[in-house]
């Protein structure tokens, strides 16, 4: 007994610090100083330092930057993900079985790669009583609380006791997305948003405006004026009348469908950084004025004495809708032997956003050689191709440059230049000096094309996803699908962790499972592999209970409907089954024995949820198709009317199939014209509609109604 407690006293005297990296996406630096652990099983409150309930970032991406406390009330219910009920309390100092969230006395201890001062960084302290989060900013301690999420998902709840500083090498760490040429809901890019945050990514950069490849060979001005474009900000001023066509109203975000989603994002420390494309890519600017365009309509005429000021008066209308310190104004791939006219309208369009909004202004670096004038050294350069510009050379020149290497572009479904998924063997070697990629390798070959690791003229690094082949090339998930396994790592490297591929392999999955505010994989929770499925064994007429046998609970009601011997039928144009479910994701198998009736509409849904909707039809062709982004994607088959067939809708990876009756699976497929002279037909991941089944002039019946996961 003696010998025992005297070894603990000397144990406890000479303090051993075990200094260590932890595993996370971005991994931690962390001084243990015990082996023991504090359990997040112990906590009873999130308290918020209430000297800085109030207090937000001013340094950060955001002009809606969240408080301390906005910042610790999103962390208490994210904690539900790891099943932790906690109450978010403001209190003057941490109380044991609190976690405390508070500001750090010395803001400037957190620096980046470049040795400044960083608001994103954040002390992170466990003791045996309870945890302590100190942030250069609110934003900061809200990285924290990433990290505490992180720990405790892969520690089964404990935390070691120790502490760790940790600060993001780089201030802009993110990706972009072109939803110019795809429509993506506010809820989907909200969602995506949440997915960035949780691997503490602060910026999405959304290319709001753009067309389909002009093929100026090939097609005539009136093709041309009738291609794919679209500028997906919608406003009333009639400064903009007729930007945006009425037909696609519906596909673009208002003021405050934008508001919020600049809102929900800024809640996770996410900035959103719009771009409004010209004077190249700008087709959609010509649709609505033509006279001022060059030849090519996709090019604006920068010496048509309206042109700049068309582009102001764009600039003035949307300009009071972002709570971004930088706007983009695109400024891509525009004719170099017009150098002075690109310039020009860059440095006037940037002065003007500043005299007007006193806004940063980013563009693509483009090639212009000019021997008269300079783009003016306040503009951001966003580096993405060596043929357009050198950025060692623009660092030299004293530009801030942000590296968007295509070493990371993804082209959605298809690219005859660039791939599908992110490369993860890049993420992990793709430094040509040796090790991981960081955002001051511009060059993934060529190490003398990079400047030093601390370059103060480094901005950070965006992962770029382009939608060259338009809306129906892919649906809205497979944006994300293209990202989900390889973005985090990348995450991990923009802030300049050091995870390496087994550690990522070894926690990815576990810590996918737990990122607040975004389900989108579409998974539903479940006892086993049947998720769902109705017998039809209650029997009745008008509104009927649909039993959910699976164990799941997830009970169904038909609506107008008669049930007897296990069949729903839908006897009148309104009869409809409605679940509590709405969408399912890949992988799964939808089963069910279905008997339209000859009565039915060839338009008529089958089944319909948040993505999608299996219908009998387009309403003039008959083809069983699935519709998703209202995008069409037909099977040469039609279901058989007034007989029964036995039906299995089947999700697997990346691709969707449908098998009826005893015949082989037939797959949906994109077909994707490319620029407009050949076809490629792909695959195409489509998920499981789930929330209804018949409605809106179905009539038929149905039996044996069962989902799985499993496919
Ligand atoms: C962790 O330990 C290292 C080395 O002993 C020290 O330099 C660093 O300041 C410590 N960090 C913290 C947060 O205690
Ligand atoms: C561009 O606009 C200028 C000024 O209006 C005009 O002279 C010129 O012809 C236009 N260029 C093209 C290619 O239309
Ligand atoms: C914006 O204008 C102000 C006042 O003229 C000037 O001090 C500042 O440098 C400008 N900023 C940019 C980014 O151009
Ligand atoms: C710039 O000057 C070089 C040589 O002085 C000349 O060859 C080139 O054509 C000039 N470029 C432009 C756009 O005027
Ligand atoms: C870049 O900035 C430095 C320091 O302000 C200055 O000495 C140098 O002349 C600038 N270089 C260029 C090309 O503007
Ligand atoms: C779909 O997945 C298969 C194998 O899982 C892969 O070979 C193919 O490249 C993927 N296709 C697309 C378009 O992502
Ligand atoms: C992934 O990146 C590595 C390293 O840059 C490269 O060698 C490999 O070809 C890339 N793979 C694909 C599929 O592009
Ligand atoms: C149905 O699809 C066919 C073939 O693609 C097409 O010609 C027809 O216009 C479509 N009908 C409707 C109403 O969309
Ligand atoms: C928007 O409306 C147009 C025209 O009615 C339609 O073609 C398109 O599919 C709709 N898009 C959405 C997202 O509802
Ligand atoms: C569709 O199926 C019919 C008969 O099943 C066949 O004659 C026709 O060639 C098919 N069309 C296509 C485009 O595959
Ligand atoms: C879905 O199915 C594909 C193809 O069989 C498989 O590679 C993938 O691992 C499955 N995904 C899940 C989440 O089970
Ligand atoms: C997608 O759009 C292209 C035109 O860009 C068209 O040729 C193709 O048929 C469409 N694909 C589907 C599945 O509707």
């Amino acid at each position: 007994m003696r010998l025992l407690s005297l070894a603990a006293a000397a144990a406890a005297s000479v303090l051993t610090v075990f200094a260590e990296t932890l595993v996370g996406i971005p991994t931690f630096n962390f001084n243990a100083t015990s082996t023991a652990h504090f359990s997040l099983s112990s906590v009873t409150h999130v308290l918020v330092d209430s000297r800085f309930q109030n207090t937000v970032d001013t340094e950060g991406k955001t002009l809606i930057p969240p408080t301390l406390l906005a910042f610790g009330t999103t962390f208490a219910a994210d904690l539900l993900e790891l099943g932790l009920s906690v109450p978010v309390e403001v209190a003057s100092a941490a109380r044991p079985g609190s976690i405390f969230l508070t500001l750090a006395g010395d803001p400037g201890v957190f620096l980046d790669a470049a040795g400044r001062p960083t608001s994103e960084g954040y002390e992170l302290s466990v003791g045996t009583q309870g945890v302590v989060v100190a942030g250069a900013s609110p934003l900061g301690a809200f990285w924290g609380t990433r990290t505490i999420m992180q720990l405790a998902k892969l520690g089964g709840l404990a935390l070691p006791i120790g502490s760790g500083r940790d600060a993001p090498g780089w201030g802009t760490r993110g990706v972009m997305l072109d939803a110019g040429r795809h429509y993506y809901s506010p809820s989907f890019l909200t969602e995506l948003c949440a997915y960035l945050s949780f691997f503490k990514q602060n910026t999405f950069h959304l290319h709001l405006s753009d067309n389909l490849f002009n093929n100026v060979g090939l097609y005539s001005r009136e093709r041309s004026l009738d291609l794919y474009a679209a500028f997906r900000l919608h406003s009333d001023d009639p400064a903009v009348a007729g930007l945006v066509r009425p037909y696609r109203f519906n596909e673009s975000y208002t003021r405050e469908t934008f508001d919020e989603m600049q809102a929900s994002c800024a809640a996770r420390g996410v900035t959103i950084i719009p771009e409004l494309e010209a004077p190249g890519h700008a087709l959609v600017i010509a649709q609505w004025k033509p006279e001022l365009a060059l030849d090519d309509l996709s090019l604006l005429n920068i010496s048509h004495p309206e042109t700049i000021p068309t582009m102001e008066a764009i600039w003035r209308t949307f300009l009071p809708w972002f709570h971004s310190k930088t706007v983009h104004i695109g400024a891509d791939e525009y004719d170099s032997s017009l150098a002075n006219d690109y310039i020009r309208f860059v440095n006037t369009l940037s002065a003007f956003i500043n005299a007007t909004a006193a806004k940063d202004t980013r563009i693509w670096g483009t090639n212009e050689p000019s021997n008269t004038s300079v783009v003016t050294r306040a503009i951001t350069i966003q580096h993405w191709e060596f043929f357009e510009d050198s950025p060692l050379v623009l660092i030299r020149q004293n530009y801030s440059v942000l590296n968007a290497d295509d070493a990371f572009y993804i082209v959605g479904k298809f690219s005859g230049s660039y791939p599908q998924t992110l490369n993860l063997t890049r993420i992990f070697a793709g430094n040509p000096a040796g090790g991981a990629f960081a955002p001051y390798v511009f060059d993934t070959s060529n190490a003398a094309n990079n400047p030093a690791r601390g370059d103060p003229r480094v901005v950070g690094h965006v992962a770029a996803q382009w939608n060259d082949y338009g809306p129906n090339a892919t649906v809205v998930s497979e944006a994300y699908y293209a990202w989900r396994d390889a973005l985090p790592a990348l995450a991990d490297k923009q802030w300049g962790g050091a995870l390496t591929r087994a550690q990522y392999d070894s926690v990815f999955g576990a810590l996918h499972a737990v990122i607040p505010g975004q389900n989108l994989d579409r998974a539903i929770k479940s006892k086993g592999d049947v998720i769902l499925r109705y017998d039809f064994a209650i029997e009745g007429d008008g509104v009927v209970p649909a039993a959910d046998s699976s164990g799941n609970g997830y009970d169904g009601v038909c609506h107008a409907c008669s049930i007897s011997d296990g069949v729903a039928s839908f006897a009148s144009p309104a009869s409809l089954l409605t679940t509590p479910l709405s969408s399912k994701g890949r992988n799964y198998t939808l089963s069910f024995s279905i008997k339209p009736s000859s009565a039915a509409r060839i338009g008529a849904p089958i089944l319909s949820g948040a993505d999608s909707a299996l219908v009998l039809g387009n309403g003039t062709v008959p083809h069983l198709m699935l519709i998703s982004g209202n995008q069409p994607y037909a099977l040469n088959y039609t279901l058989p009317r007034d007989v029964w067939t036995d039906v299995a809708l089947i999700g697997r990876g990346n691709a969707t199939f449908l098998r009826a009756g005893v015949g082989a699976e037939m797959q949906f497929l994109a077909i994707l014209g490319i620029n407009g002279e050949s076809f490629q037909w792909k695959p195409i991941a489509i998920e499981a509609p789930l929330a209804q089944i018949g409605g809106d002039g179905f009539l038929g019946s149905v039996a044996k109604f069962e989902l799985r996961g499993s496919a």
